[in-house]
């Protein structure tokens, strides 16, 4: 039986309303080949689809002119929209806010109006792009820092150097400080409150909201963030197995701020993803954190990490929810600590009068879990402040998926069960869980070693040490191998997390690779052919049982698979952020890691004839894209290209303002591999690419190199920058 890609779906749905992606792709024999005569209709997106890289269904190009349509194609360094549609720059890196600067590599945007065509709009600043923040911070901050000089001091020590521990009068630790100090000011979140003006543009007006919360906020200053929950008991020991910074419950700073969420009340959620980069990861047995010795400052042509090291930051007070009300100035952030620390992608909120509040969070690793956090107390009115108090006590479960397309929650408690993920049923055959009486983790590789762990530990409370209360604490910590000791599913880098206008909620799955952290479960995250590892990633839905924030069994489908359209998937690569419309289409943006872009594929199989591995023609997908996927009607679960961006970006935040007239995206990382685009530098590559129904042609397609957007001068400096699109016709997008 061939099935067309769209008939997978129907068959998804009509079965029982949730169908795994294992047992929907088993005994079907693929996509390739089968007849597509039309293109789907376009109706219901409102939008010419732009052209990209790849013959897709959703394009308007009849198949028979696919092959002479695609022939040649020319990459170009801009935000391509469509017809009918232009963007204007909001702000870009380096620009002023408050007391501080625009930071580097804007990720989630939220807006919150504070009257008629006015509000707030907060920015996360996710990280730095090493070699390109190292090239063009001197022209656009306009300061020098001393980068070769410190590389030069570090390059024989393989670019490393525990900084904390020379003493304060080194210069060179002086060196290491000031450049540290500078990228994590680059970090971290910002407020700004903007206008539309009456030619539709939206303009900056610098009230008294407008601030940074940086990566050292509370280090020279007394703008210390707060913390609620468990992990506090944690924050505040005198004394313990590891470091204790000495500063108890106060916290410095907030970075690797990656996507995040909007509560119904007006506050804004930043999720603090691969802190990894800065401070150590694991904990002891105490939940204490490792010396800063661990993750040594780093420095080299392509990175500058370890930036928290030479200030001694405590590892378990960074891989948090952070909430801030923008609208109040004295406002540097809470971490919510019952919401866990992992590497947080994102939020979504279940908000419903008289409910409990359901918090969804995915951890972004190979082999990362869903999380779902649920209050003890419930909500009154969803717009009422006092509802942050919710955060406050509750329980954080972790997802199990069935292959059957059912699912069930677990909570992350002292009493819980150790029931080790079985390294055979992951992709790459690695699970880390928790090293006893070590701290820290080790790595399983085998279901025996997982079965002699289970043999020595009976819950989760014999894996930490102290009262229940810091037993409770630690386990937040270290919720991800925690997780992995209690059995939770193990995925493919959960990206965003959305709610969906009918209460379902919506993930993206981004990538099924596996690789150092571990792997994602090889019964689920398949290709419809049961192809696994499956590089291009998913979007899922995921109903809870009786539509119940705080149900512990839920059911689950896949909505849209990544992958060229002949292997059965929707044209993209890598799904990132989603946000819904008005009309229930879900927006997505893709996240191709940049190493990757318009990288050349000359043939589909390697020196044997062996077809080469997903990872290997990813260049296929060309740049970072937008897209948008109608989540009902004949078009469901088809993509349409919205967008392209600029030069190795990456393209999200995507935000929608409530009269749906303006979409924010903020375009992170331009130029992130070849830096600054020299004198309009570009090189032709081919690609073997296939048609819709899986022939073979050839493209030749012109790739510039580097970037100088936003500014678009052939002299110009990338820079990472917010924009607010429209309608030249001011009509709702
Ligand atoms: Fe920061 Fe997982 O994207
Ligand atoms: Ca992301
Ligand atoms: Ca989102
Ligand atoms: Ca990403």
């Amino acid at each position: 039986m061939a099935l067309k890609r769209r008939d997978f779906l129907l068959f998804v749905g009509a079965s029982a309303g949730a169908v795994a992606l294992h047992s929907c792709a088993s005994g079907n024999s693929g996509l390739s080949g089968s007849s597509k005569k039309a293109a789907p209709k376009s109706s219901t997106v409102g939008f010419k689809p732009v052209r990209g890289s790849m013959p897709l269904e959703t394009d308007g190009i009849e198949l028979t002119k696919q092959v002479a349509d695609y022939g040649s194609y020319e990459v170009v360094d801009d935000l391509v929209l469509p017809e009918g549609f232009t963007y204007d720059i909001i702000g870009a890196w380096g620009d002023n806010i408050g007391d501080s600067r625009f930071g580097y590599n804007n990720d989630y945007l939220s807006f919150i109006e504070t009257g008629k065509d006015e509000g707030l709009l907060t920015i996360n600043f996710e990280y730095i792009s090493g070699s390109t923040w190292m090239q063009t911070y001197q022209q656009v901050i306009g300061q020098s820092l001393p980068f070769d000089e410190v590389k030069a001091a570090v390059a024989n020590s393989k670019g490393k150097i525990n900084a904390f521990a020379l003493p304060d009068s080194d210069a060179l630790k002086a060196k290491i400080r000031e450049i540290s100090k500078e990228g994590l000011v680059d970090q971290g979140l910002g407020v700004i409150s903007i206008r539309k003006t009456a030619d539709g543009k939206w303009r900056r007006t610098h009230s008294s909201a407008d601030r940074r919360i940086t990566g050292i906020s509370g280090l020279e200053d007394d703008r210390y963030l707060k913390a609620t929950g468990p992990a506090v008991a944690i924050f505040r020991k005198q004394q313990g197995q590891g470091y204790i910074d000495g500063l108890g419950d106060r916290i410095i700073g907030t970075f690797q701020n990656c996507a995040g969420g909007t509560t119904p009340w007006g506050t804004v959620l930043s999720a603090e993803e691969n802190v990894q980069d800065q401070v150590p990861e694991p904990v002891y047995v105490d939940g204490t954190s490792f010396d800063p010795e661990a993750l040594p400052f780093q420095i080299d042509d392509k990175t500058v990490d370890g930036r928290a090291n030479v200030f001694g930051l405590a590892g378990n007070k960074y891989g948090w929810m952070v909430e801030i009300d923008p609208a109040n100035p004295d406002d540097y952030g809470t971490k919510h600590t019952w919401l866990g620390r992992f590497r947080h992608e994102a939020v979504a909120l279940k908000a419903v009068a008289g409910k409990p509040l359901a918090v969804y969070s995915g951890c972004d690793r190979r082999g990362g879990h869903l999380y779902k956090f649920v209050s003890k107390g419930t909500i009154n009115k969803p717009q009422d402040k006092a509802n942050s108090q919710l955060f406050s006590d509750g329980m954080l479960y972790a997802a199990v998926f069935e292959p059957d397309g059912t699912g069930r929650w677990i909570a992350l408690e002292p009493k819980t069960s150790v029931n080790p993920v079985l390294p055979s049923t992951v992709e790459g055959n690695l699970v880390p869980l928790p090293k006893r009486p070590e701290g820290g983790i080790f790595e399983v590789k085998t279901d025996a070693d997982a079965t002699s762990f289970k043999e020595q530990f009976a819950t989760l409370g014999d894996l930490y040490e102290g009262n229940e209360t810091e037993k409770q604490g630690a386990i937040l910590i270290d919720a991800h191998y925690a997780a992995n000791a209690a059995g939770a599913t193990t995925t493919a880098r959960p990206e965003d997390t959305e709610i969906a206008p009918d209460g379902s909620l919506y993930i993206a799955f981004t990538s099924g690779s596996p690789g150092d952290d571990g792997g994602p479960d090889k019964r689920i995250f398949k290709g419809l052919k049961g192809e696994t590892p499956w590089e291009y990633g998913w979007i899922v839905r995921l109903v809870e049982d009786g539509d119940e924030s705080a149900a512990m069994t839920f059911q689950w489908e896949s909505f849209a698979m990544g992958g060229e359209p002949a292997e059965g998937g929707a044209g993209f690569a890598n799904p990132d952020n989603l946000e819904f419309d008005a009309n229930g289409n879900l927006w997505m943006v893709t996240d191709i890691s940049t190493s990757k872009h318009n990288q050349t594929v000359t043939s589909r199989v390697d020196a044997e004839g062996k077809p080469l591995e997903q990872t290997d023609i990813q260049g296929i997908f060309g740049n970072n894209s937008i897209w948008v996927l109608p989540t009902s009607g004949s078009n469901a679960g088809n993509a349409y290209l919205f967008g392209i961006g600029p030069m190795e970006c990456e393209t999200t935040g995507l935000f929608f303002t409530p009269d749906q007239k303006t979409l924010f995206l903020a375009v992170q990382h331009p130029g992130e591999q070849h830096g600054m685009r020299k004198d309009k530098a570009a090189e032709t590559r081919k690609f073997t690419l296939k048609t819709t129904d899986g022939k073979e042609f050839v493209q030749k397609r012109l790739v510039p190199l580097g970037s100088n957007w936003p500014s678009k001068g052939t002299t110009d400096p990338p820079k990472p920058a917010v924009v607010a699109i429209r309608r030249l016709d001011a009509e709702p997008i």
